[in-house]
């Protein structure tokens, strides 16, 4: 038997103690990246984008680039194979003798799940479709790692389109892992976070509510995630221009914020976060892509098995 093949498709396939392991990792990268940009010599990842990308393309670059090691792939359908009706499985067959290891972006939920099945090597996911999002999760729980010194016992306010925000679902996953978070889900009747993902909150027994009003629920949160309402989700270009700016986050609505509050974003912003907030303490969006790309750096190397020297 060879060693058993790691891959990372939904946050769960982590455990809560790796989870831990990666954030350390990620500290100890930060404390001293020197020591690290040799580790991943000779070693390639394959970087395959269905969908577009900026930040999550880009950090794992950087990331691969920082260990030392190198990249290739595609960012769009249009200019790989696909294009000409590959499927997802004979690419993944392929890159697997080209690269140490794959990360794939993909519009179609459950895509990575094919990927896995035909994989030889460690697989990330990247966003498939309105699913999931594991690396993004990552990032997120660094962030707020670092920023409010803990993961549980926090009022977590998720505001905006709950229903296609991938990043959203696994999320919420993840904290629901830890102990005593509450969930203040803040959206439209429309983008209301899917069936799914609520009955993993009624059945965990967490305290959490639905609510409409952004200004209502600031002042309870020790964090506000905000999100983008996924225009390339919508069925109707009506409905979208209807919804997309159901919330803008600007400094007024923050007056009655708790200090220490942490605003975390995925990003893309489109609306939803004035640009005034930029310069408030309070927001740490633009951090969080550098915790992002500190948490992938920890996870090839884990899935390398090279996190260990
Ligand atoms: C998110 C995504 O792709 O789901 N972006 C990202 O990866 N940072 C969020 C979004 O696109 O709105």
């Amino acid at each position: 038997m060879g060693k058993e093949i790691r891959s990372v498709v939904n946050i769960l396939d982590l455990s809560v103690d790796e989870i831990n392991h990666l954030m350390e990792l990620a500290d100890a990268i930060e404390a001293d990246p020197g020591k690290f940009q040799e580790c991943c010599a000779h070693r390639k990842l394959a970087v395959l984008f269905y969908e577009p990308s900026t930040r999550t393309r880009l950090s794992f670059e950087a990331a691969m680039l920082e260990l030392g090691g190198q990249v290739l792939g595609f960012a769009g359908a249009d200019s790989s194979s696909a294009a000409k009706g590959e499927s997802v499985a004979d690419t993944i067959r392929v890159v697997s003798n080209y690269a140490d290891i794959i990360v794939m972006r993909h519009p179609k939920e459950g895509a990575p799940v094919v990927a896995v099945q035909n994989a030889s090597v460690p697989f990330i996911n990247a966003g498939d479709g309105g699913h999931f999002h594991p690396t993004q999760t990552l990032a997120d729980l660094l962030t707020i790692r670092r920023t409010r010194g803990r993961l549980e016992g926090l009022t977590l306010g998720l505001c905006g389109d709950l229903k296609f925000g991938r990043t959203v679902h696994s999320l919420i996953d993840a904290m629901l892992r830890y102990p005593g978070n509450r969930y203040v889900l803040i959206s439209p009747e429309e983008l209301r976070l899917p069936f799914y993902e609520l009955e993993k909150l009624e059945k965990s027994g967490v305290l959490y509510q639905e609510v409409n009003s952004l200004e209502e629920a600031i002042p309870d949160l020790d964090i506000l995630y905000m999100t983008r309402v996924q225009k390339e989700r919508f069925f109707n270009e009506e409905d979208y221009l209807r919804l997309k700016d159901s919330y803008i986050l600007t400094p007024e609505k923050l007056l009655k914020s708790r200090e220490d509050l942490a605003i975390l974003h995925p990003l893309p912003r489109v609306n939803e976060i004035s640009v005034q907030v930029d310069k408030d303490p309070r927001a740490k969006y633009f951090y969080q892509t550098l915790c992002g790309k500190q948490m992938r750096m920890a996870l090839i190397l884990f899935l390398l098995g090279l996190d260990k020297g």
